[in-house]
Parts: structure tokens; sequence; C-alpha cells
């Protein structure tokens, strides 16, 4: 497996890395791991089941156990997910979702499960992974690394906007509020803390749209795989315009 490439981007929410994998991986025609959403659905698996997020021993059970589908659905929708065969795709997008996946991430041993879960995604041809830790603990050895960051304002406007957008209730200042709290223990744990990966590629995407951080990233996997150069430009020249979100 050592010779299946793989490029990591991690980063805090709001700074377009789902979006961007989401093309990555369809360009390439690699596979996506949307790691964030794993702990999203371990989440809400534990709520369905009246499970406390300070119940270590039963959230590892279940972790150990969940059974979990990515139906591949699209870009900019990623994928359908599935819990126990049902679809949970809307109930796992909430920032409500997201901040109990936040609290449940801190526990060593969850994380300890779920990266051997996260490793059975890499297979040829390649595969791109979206998350917070790809790059320092699950997939080390990633021939490329990007790290993506953007001002706490503008990731909440894009939340925002991306929330809205799919139809749910949101109030910019509790997102705002959510989203800062998410970093902050997301940031400071002592198990895989969000942080960019030695050698990472830094890029703020603060003040770019996704043509512009595609571009950007195109140019780094041109150089780390030359390979793939003429199917990079062939898809980048058709991207103008897009929101990142
Ligand atoms: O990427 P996301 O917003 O869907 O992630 C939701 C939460 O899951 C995030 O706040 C922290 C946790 N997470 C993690 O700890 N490690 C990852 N690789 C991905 C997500």
């Amino acid at each position: 497996m050592s010779n299946v490439p793989i490029i990591t981007i991690d980063g805090p929410s709001g700074t377009g890395k789902g979006t961007i994998c989401s093309y990555l991986a369809d360009w390439l025609q690699w596979h996506l791991l949307d790691s964030g959403t794993l702990y999203r659905v371990l989440a809400l698996a534990a709520e369905k089941k009246g499970i406390d997020s300070d119940d270590e021993i039963a959230i590892v059970a279940l972790a150990e156990n969940l059974n979990v589908e990515f139906k591949v659905a699209g870009i900019g929708s990623l994928v359908n997910i599935e819990l126990d065969r049902k679809a949970v795709t809307d109930e796992v997008r909430t920032e409500i979702c997201a901040s109990a996946a936040s609290v449940i991430a801190s526990i060593a041993k969850v994380r300890e499960v779920l990266l051997l879960k996260q490793r059975t995604f890499h297979k040829a041809p390649g595969l791109i992974a979206d998350g917070r830790d790809m790059g320092t603990v699950v997939f080390p050895n990633a021939a490329l690394k990007v790290y993506l960051t953007a001002s706490p304002e503008e990731r909440a406007k894009r939340r925002y906007e991306q929330l809205k957008k799919k139809g749910f209730n949101a109030n910019l200042r509790d997102l705002s509020a959510a989203i800062v709290a998410r970093d902050e223990r997301d940031s400071t744990r002592s198990v895989s803390p969000l942080k960019p990966a030695d050698g990472a590629i830094v890029i703020d995407t603060s003040s770019l749209g996704i043509d512009a951080v595609l571009e950007n990233i195109s140019e780094l996997v041109r150089t780390t795989f030359p390979e793939l150069t003429k199917q990079v430009a062939n898809h980048l020249c058709r991207v103008s315009s897009l929101k990142l979100t």
C-alpha cells in the first residue's frame, strides 16, 4: 500500500476543506475520506442510543461496531451517509452534531478505534483525506500535506451560508461562538490536536475563492505527482467563480 498516493487536507471547519476535497477526488478519481463525518456519525449514534458523552466505555464499544456507509452522490453534496442502513446525511450536518463530535473526538481510545477504520480508505488508485489529524497521525507518510486556514469571522460566515443553503436554521452569532469553542477544543486536546503537520503547505483561504484555492493546490499536485499534470489541468480550466463553503 505504501505506493498508493495520499493527499491530506487538514484544518478547522469553514476553510473549504470539504469542497476542495470533493473536487480533487472527482478530478483524480481517487477515494475520499471525510473523517469528520465518522466522528459526527459516532456522536449521532451515541445520542440515538441515549449514551452520555462522558461514558467512554460505551462510546468506544459503539465506535468498534459503528455501521456507517458513505455513498457517493456527486460533487458538492459529497456523499449520502447511512448509519445502520438509515440515511443520516442531514442530521450529521448540524452544528450541534459537530460540537458533540468534537467532544467525543477527544477520547483517546475512540481515536484509536477510528484510526483503523480511516486507514481502510487507503486504496488504489489514491486517497484524498479530509480532517484534523490526517497529515499528523492517520497518514503521516502522505506525499502531499495541505493545511487550510481562514479567519474565524470568514469561517463562521461560510458555515452560516452553507447551513442556510441546505435549509437549516442558523444564527450567525451562535454559530460563530460554537465554532470558536470547537476550534479551541480540537486544537488543545492532548490526543491528535488540530495543527499543521510537519511539511504541510499552509494556505489561508480567507480572501480566496474556490477557483484560487483549487489552482494553488493543483500546482502542488502537479509538482508532487508530475504524472497527474494533464488530468488536473483539464479539470482546472473548467473551474471559475465557484464559492468556497
Ligand atoms: O470536519 P468536521 O467539521 O466534520 O468535524 C467535526 C468534528 O470531528 C471536529 O470538530 C473534530 C472532530 N474531528 C477530529 O477530531 N478529527 C478528524 N480527523 C476529523 C474531525
